[in-house]
C-alpha cells in the first residue's frame, strides 16, 4: 500500500493527539511537524523521532515531499495557513472552525476546487460509534421522520490555549465556534432529510464581569423546513464533560448520552436508548466513543480519501455550514432576533 505522507501544523494540546493518531494509521506516515515555540519544537522532537520537526511551517511546505497537511492551530490562523497549504498543492485536513468568516470559508472551498485538492474539516463526532449510530438509526427510518432534537453539553470551563488565544475574542471569533459548532454540525447531519437549516435564534450570558462577550451559557433554536427544529444548548459553568442528544421522530425516539472526566478521556461512559411502540431498548455500542477515538478514524478516512478517492466525512461545504450556523447565532445574540440563512 503506498504511504500517504502527512504533516501536522500545530503541536498544542489537540495537535499532540493528531500526531499520535497519524502515527497510528496504517498506510500513513507522520513525515513532518511544524511547531512554533522552542518548547513545542523540543516536545515534538522528543515525542516523534520519525518526523522532521520545523519551527516555521512555510519552510516545511517548501522542503518536504507531502501529500496531506493537517492544520491544528488557534482558530484565527486557520484561514491564512490553510490557504498556504492549498496553494502549495497539498490536500488539507483543517480543524474546526473552518475559518472565522464565511468569506474565508468560501475562499478555501474555491481554492481547493481550483487546485483539485481535498478539503476536509475536523468534525470528528461524525465518526463516533455513538453519535454515528444515532445518524444510522435516523437514516434507517427507526424513529420515522425526525421532528425534534436537543443536543446539550454540560462541561468545565475552556482551557486558555497557547498565549491565551481562546479568551481573546479577536482570535477565537466567539465561543459558539469552539464547542457548540460540533452540535450545530450534528443537528444539520441528523436532519439532512429535511433540507438545509432555515434560521437560528440564540440567547446567551456570561458569568465573567470582565468578559461579557465570552458566553458561558448558550442556547439556540435551529429551524429546518417543514417545522422541524433542533435546540443546541451548552454551559461551561459546570464540571466534567457530559453530552446528550435526545431526538424524537414521527414513530420513535432516541436518547444518547456520553460522559467523561474531560472531553479527551480514554475512559468514557456512554449509552443509547431507543423507543418505539412503548418499548424502550438499550442499543449496544461495540466500539468506544470519544473524540480521541474518533480522531483516529477521521484521519484514517481522510488518508483513504487521498489514496483511493473515497469521500471525506466532513467536506468544505459542511465546514461552511457549521461556521455559518455559529456566526448567524452570534448575529442573533447581537440583534435579539432570529437570523435566516442564505445558501453558500
Ligand atoms: N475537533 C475537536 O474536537 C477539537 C478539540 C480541541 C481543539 N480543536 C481545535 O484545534 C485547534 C487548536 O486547539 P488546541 O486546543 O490544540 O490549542 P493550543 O493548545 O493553544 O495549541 C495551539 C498550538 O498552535 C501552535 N502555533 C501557533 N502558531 C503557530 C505557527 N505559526 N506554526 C506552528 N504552530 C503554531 C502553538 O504553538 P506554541 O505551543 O509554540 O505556542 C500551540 O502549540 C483550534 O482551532 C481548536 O478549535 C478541535
Amino acid at each position: 500500500m503506498p504511504q500517504i505522507r502527512c504533516a501536522l501544523i500545530g503541536y498544542g494540546a489537540w495537535g499532540q493527539h493528531h500526531a499520535r493518531a497519524i502515527a497510528s494509521i496504517e498506510g500513513a506516515s507522520l513525515t513532518a511537524i511544524a511547531a512554533r515555540s522552542p518548547e513545542s519544537v523540543a516536545k515534538a522532537r522528543a515525542d516523534h523521532a520519525e518526523a522532521h520537526i520545523y519551527a516555521d511551517y512555510r519552510e516545511m511546505l517548501a522542503e518536504e515531499e507531502l501529500n496531506l497537511c493537517d492544520v491544528v492551530l488557534p482558530s484565527d490562523l486557520h484561514f491564512p495557513v490553510a490557504r498556504d497549504v492549498l496553494e502549495s498543492g497539498r490536500h488539507l485536513l483543517l480543524e474546526k472552525p473552518m475559518a472565522l468568516t464565511l468569506d474565508h470559508c468560501a475562499q478555501l472551498i474555491q481554492l481547493a476546487k481550483a487546485r483539485s485538492r481535498i478539503l476536509a474539516i475536523g468534525h470528528e463526532l461524525r465518526l463516533s460509534s455513538l453519535w454515528g449510530k444515532v445518524k444510522e438509526l435516523i437514516d434507517s427510518g427507526a424513529i420515522g421522520e425526525p421532528l425534534y432534537a436537543l443536543i446539550e453539553l454540560w462541561r468545565r470551563p475552556y482551557r486558555q490555549g497557547s498565549g491565551g488565544w481562546r479568551y481573546d475574542i479577536n482570535r477565537v471569533g466567539n465561543w459558539i465556534l469552539e464547542e457548540p459548532i460540533h452540535f450545530f454540525d450534528l443537528a444539520r447531519w441528523y436532519f439532512s432529510s429535511a433540507g438545509e437549516p432555515i434560521s437560528v435564534y440564540a440567547t446567551a450570558n456570561s458569568k465573567q464581569p470582565d468578559h461579557p462577550e465570552l458566553h458561558d451559557n448558550f442556547s439556540a433554536i435551529l429551524k429546518f423546513p417543514r417545522g422541524r427544529y433542533a435546540v443546541i444548548s451548552q454551559t461551561l459553568a459546570a464540571w466534567e464533560h457530559h453530552q446528550t442528544a435526545k431526538i424524537t421522530g414521527a414513530t420513535g425516539a432516541l436518547w444518547a448520552s456520553w460522559s467523561g472526566a474531560m472531553d479527551r478521556t480514554f475512559e468514557p461512559t456512554f449509552s443509547l436508548k431507543f423507543q418505539r411502540a412503548d418499548q424502550v431498548e438499550e442499543i449496544s455500542i461495540a466500539k468506544p466513543s470519544g473524540e480521541v477515538y474518533e480522531l483516529v478514524d477521521q484521519i484514517a478516512a481522510v488518508v483513504r480519501a487521498v489514496r483511493d478517492g473515497t469521500p471525506v466525512p466532513c467536506t468544505g461545504r459542511d465546514g461552511w455550514w457549521s461556521t455559518a450556523m455559529c456566526l448567524k447565532a452570534a448575529d442573533s445574540l447581537a440583534t435579539g432576533q432570529p437570523v435566516p440563512f442564505e445558501e453558500p
